[in-house]
């Protein structure tokens, strides 16, 4: 598996402290945030159009943590998206111009209704809300992001899942002529990922159509993506085209690539090591010293009874 190892991480990889946005800053606006952040990786400029999400709202209390969020430069130019290429600075790079609209995405399988959903279509299906969650990447890294979206169940609703519908898979988009990153057998692609029912329900799993107020950049996973906060970064796929609702368990990507080393839960876990490096602590990417990492991200009061009774050691 060639995600980086954290002894990998070049020290000039971890943005410095003062780039730091604060939560004031935040409040000012992306615009005034635009102007503030400093660039991890000076040059870089997005051609991609900025576009504020009309109407967002404020998320409930559970689902706004009360921590410095990322900068907006960091949380797109320190980034994992293979399918732009391996490294982190990649996909800014590569994704310019990855064209997003128009976009569909094709729900199907156990269901009683199946169907296609535009994008303009899924940013109208329930309130976009902010909220800002914990991203805690397998490498060992950590940002706190402000994203925008709904739950996964919104969408889940619409379709009627019938009683054989056990699972879900993501699969993602995989055009060689947009992503130059399909062309390296890295992964088989199309990227696939996959939640229990259960999962999918729990209000905290995001179908995410933005951040900082903003569409979803590309490097982040434009223009829709799902944000799972209390499992490691991986299971949440971005660029997603197809959603199926199955009765076995999927076999995702990375389980396929490296099954000894990725399984299908993927909980954040600090008691349960990668077999090639630890998980009990993380980088806060922009911070120098690491942290503890916590059970389920720091969300055990949402989803611990999702797993009651399961060996989470034998179920990583
Ligand atoms: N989705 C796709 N399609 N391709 C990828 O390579 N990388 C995953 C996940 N989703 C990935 C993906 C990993 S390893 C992480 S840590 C998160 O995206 C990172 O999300 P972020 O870069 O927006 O923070």
């Amino acid at each position: 598996m060639l995600i980086k190892r954290p002894d990998d991480i070049r020290p000039s990889e971890i943005t410095p402290r003062s780039l730091y946005e604060d939560r004031r800053s935040f409040m000012l606006g992306a615009g005034a945030l635009a102007l503030a952040g400093g660039g991890v990786l000076p040059g870089a400029a997005h051609a991609q159009a900025r576009e504020k999400i009309a109407g967002l709202r404020p998320a409930p209390a559970a689902y706004t943590l009360k921590e410095p969020l990322n900068t907006y430069e960091q949380i797109t130019s320190y980034v994992n998206f293979y399918e732009f290429g391996t490294d982190k600075s990649d996909p800014l790079r590569n994704s310019k111009n990855f064209r997003t609209r128009p976009w569909t995405v094709v729900v199907e399988g156990e269901v009683r209704k199946p169907r296609s959903f535009g994008i303009e279509e899924l940013l109208k299906l329930a309130p976009v809300e902010e909220r800002i969650y914990r991203l805690r990447c397998v490498e060992a890294w950590s940002m706190v992001i402000p994203w925008a979206g709904y739950s996964l169940s919104e969408l889940i609703k619409q379709v009627e899942p019938t009683a054989n519908a056990k699972f879900i898979e993501f699969h993602t988009l995989a055009d060689p002529k947009q992503m130059p990153g399909v062309k390296d057998p890295v992964l088989q692609w199309p990227y696939v990922e996959g939640l229990r029912m259960d999962e999918a329900m729990n209000p905290l799993s995001l179908l995410c159509l933005g951040l900082y107020g903003e569409l979803l950049p590309n490097p982040n996973g434009a223009p829709v993506r799902l944000v799972v906060p209390w499992k490691y970064g991986f299971k949440s796929g971005k660029s997603i085209v197809r959603i199926r609702f199955v009765e076995n368990m999927p076999t995702t990507a990375w389980m396929r690539s490296a099954p000894s080393e990725y399984g299908f839960y993927s909980n954040v876990n600090p008691k349960v090591d990668h077999p090639r490096w630890s998980q009990a602590r993380e980088r806060r990417i922009g911070e120098f010293f690491k942290r503890e990492t916590l059970m389920f991200n720091g969300y055990a009061d949402q989803v611990a009874s999702l797993y009651t009774g399961m060996d989470l050691r034998k179920n990583f």
